[in-house]
């Protein structure tokens, strides 16, 4: 069945399909320069005297973070080995505990979720989420609110004994709107550890059909507009909300990543009696008539979740221009439960994946942001305005630039402003279709940029270049070549890496930077070249695809994986989905957290006495955390024993 294919897809194969780009002749220059370089890599390993030529790291020629000393490091733990079973690890003299888990009430009045059927629309409006992702804790009069995304449904397991596992209904449909978007809930500490406050005054759901408001350059725009909203100002629901972020006056960023997902066209839906041919040429056909941007996003006519169905704002017959109010930045206020949230258009549409904000050194806010699909773009947001505490913050995502990075292969780097002068487009245009208007300026195509994070005691930003199975093969969606090169050193890249920058004159404003790669993935016991990844990566520390990415108070950088974890032919040794500490002084990596088998880490956030950290477990295998029935996305709480300070 074309839509049993469609849910069991990534969104990176469910985008492949979507926009299938053939191997273009000229690329195979790309391929061969490519190749150039990796027998070049090879030549020269591990990183030695070339190793800056290549833009790698001075860091990495230190020598192997093996060889560092234990007196070195700034680690409070015995690094743990890599794990392939279904349950949670982490090393000794820690613990941890469910928090809350997909299902579970936030308010009195509604079952818990039931182990073999689930859920229900009714009860899920008033639980946690499935698929947790990015989250934030704030101390509000000294309670302790986290915000939650969650990211996006699992058919199989939120709507368990379907036919075929697809919405059989617009109730069904209403489950999965549910399911998703964010939870905002209090938590507490008792003896028995961590726990939801039931019916606090803070808890709140958002979902796929909360109401938000617009902001930016785009509001009123005739591509916002629709039969229900024919201002064009404000929208139902965030879509997808991937990683977060916070900003400087205490307010939770969620970001939209893959919201083009959701998206079809009634007008494809296979008939009765039709034959698979028929079916295809009625979806190329319909797929013809959708409008020429709606490819760069992948917008097409059928959808993951079948919402189009039986919702007509998700059919694009209906509703055409419902897709271009999604993939924006969101923000909502955790102090106060009945405030809109805000979709700030400003801060451009892709396929976010966190905001990470920082104060500039004369109070502009500053707002590194990824765009998480392979060959494309990353973004800093810097505000026309300074934020001034306890002053007015209104403006802060609203008014101000959009830049986005080119990286050289000098170790330079420059953000070039989206400006109507710079791209010939409206500053609607701008923050509507954002990749066309970061194309015009040569940006430099990147590995599927996922989290950015920035380090609160330097002056320098990491993003997570998560891995590119196209880089050297193919152009991104819209025709710009990926070249190897620069901080995107490997073809067919299946490890990832993260590069780092700092900002000219120690000021995160300003117009240019220099750079070097923290990390590059690997595995050096199948590999003796690059893909053996960058001297800090050894057989104790190996993994794959960086994503989450978090600093502690301390300064030190929690990585998230969210990669292959068969473990075997290039992952093999590399275990399960893990959780790992980078010290940016020394490079140092250690592996901290194992994940259960099928499940992504992504999600970090610190209670406010710094004695615990919350990190969330995305679509885990088995049943975990429970002993049998339904698996269940979950927020841990991890202590040390001892009670004291861990980030
Ligand atoms: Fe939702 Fe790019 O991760
Ligand atoms: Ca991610
Ligand atoms: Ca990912």
């Amino acid at each position: 069945m074309q839509q049993l294919d469609i849910r069991h897809m990534s969104f990176d194969e469910f985008d492949e399909k979507r926009d299938p780009r053939p191997e273009e002749q000229e690329f195979d220059r790309v391929v061969e320069r490519a190749l150039s370089r990796r027998g070049f890599l090879r030549g020269v390993l591990a990183f030695g005297s070339a190793a800056t030529a290549l833009g790698l790291s001075p860091l990495l020629n230190s020598g192997s973070a093996q060889a560092q000393t234990a007196a070195m490091t700034r680690f409070a733990f015995k690094p743990i080995p890599t794990a392939t079973d279904f349950d949670v690890h982490v090393p000794e003299g820690y613990s941890w505990k469910p928090v809350a888990k997909w299902g579970q009430p936030l308010f009195s009045g509604i079952a818990d979720l039931d182990p073999v059927n689930g859920t229900t629309a009714e009860a899920q409006e008033k639980a946690f989420g499935e698929n947790t992702d990015g989250m934030e804790l704030f101390n509000i009069g000294g309670r302790q609110v986290i915000c939650v995304n969650h990211e996006y449904a699992n058919l199989d397991t939120n709507l368990p004994g379907r036919p075929d596992g697809k919405p059989q209904s617009a109730e069904d449909v209403v489950l999965l709107q549910n399911a998703q978007g964010v939870a905002v809930f209090e938590i507490a500490e008792s003896a028995e550890g961590w726990n939801v406050v039931l019916d606090s005054p803070m808890n709140r759901r958002i979902t796929h059909r909360t109401a938000m408001e617009l902001t930016g350059p785009a509001v009123g725009h005739d591509l916002l507009k629709t039969p229900a909203d024919p201002d064009g100002k404000l929208v139902l629901g965030t879509l997808n909300n991937c990683g977060a972020g916070r900003t400087p006056w205490g307010t939770y960023l969620t970001c939209e990543e893959n919201f083009n997902g959701y998206f079809g066209h009634s007008g494809a839906l296979p008939a009765e009696g039709e034959t698979e041919e028929q079916v295809k040429a009625k979806a190329e056909a319909t797929a013809a008539t959708l409008p020429k941007e709606f490819k760069r996003y992948g917008i097409g006519v059928d959808s993951v979740y079948m919402y189009h169905a039986f919702d007509p704002r998700f059919d694009l017959s209906q509703n055409a221009n419902e897709p271009n109010r999604f993939g924006y930045i969101v923000e909502i206020d955790p102090s106060n439960p009945t405030a809109a949230p805000k979709k700030h258009t400003a801060l451009g549409r892709f396929k976010h994946e966190n905001a990470a904000s920082v104060v500039a050194r004369d109070g502009r806010v500053v707002v590194y942001m990824g765009d998480d699909e392979r060959g494309e773009f990353l973004y800093k947001w810097v505000s026309r305005d300074a934020y001034v505490p306890g002053g007015d913050t209104s403006t802060l995502l609203v008014n101000g630039t959009l830049f986005v990075a080119k990286f050289s292969d000098d170790l330079n780097g420059e953000w070039l402003a989206l400006t109507p002068e710079s791209t010939g487009m409206t500053k609607a245009e701008i923050a509507i279709h954002t990749r066309m208007a970061a194309s015009k300026l040569g940006a430099t195509t990147m590995d599927r940029p996922e989290w950015v994070a920035v380090n609160p005691v330097a002056i320098e930003a990491y993003c997570a270049l998560t891995n590119n199975s196209r880089r050297g093969v193919k152009p991104n969606a819209g025709g710009d070549e990926t070249p190897v090169g620069g901080p995107n050193p490997r073809a067919e890249n299946n490890y990832g890496q993260i590069v780092r920058w700092y900002p000219a004159e120690d000021d995160h404003a300003a117009a240019t930077f220099t750079w070097d790669l923290f990390v590059m993935a690997g595995n050096p016991t199948v590999h003796k070249d690059a893909y053996a990844g960058s001297a800090n990566i050894n057989e104790g520390n190996m993994f794959n695809s960086p994503d989450g990415m978090m600093f502690d108070r301390n300064g030190l950088l929690w990585i998230q994986t969210d990669g292959d974890d068969s473990n075997e032919g290039d992952f093999a040794g590399q275990g399960n989905n893990q959780m790992l500490v980078g010290d940016p002084v020394t490079g140092r990596i250690e592996r901290f957290l194992t994940g259960p088998k099928d499940s992504e880490i992504t999600g970090f956030t610190v209670s406010s006495d710094r004695r615990t950290i919350f990190v969330g477990i995305q679509h885990p295998g088995g049943s975990w955390p429970e002993t049998s029935g339904l698996p269940r996305s979950a927020v841990i709480a991890i202590r040390r024993d001892d009670g004291a300070i861990i980030a």
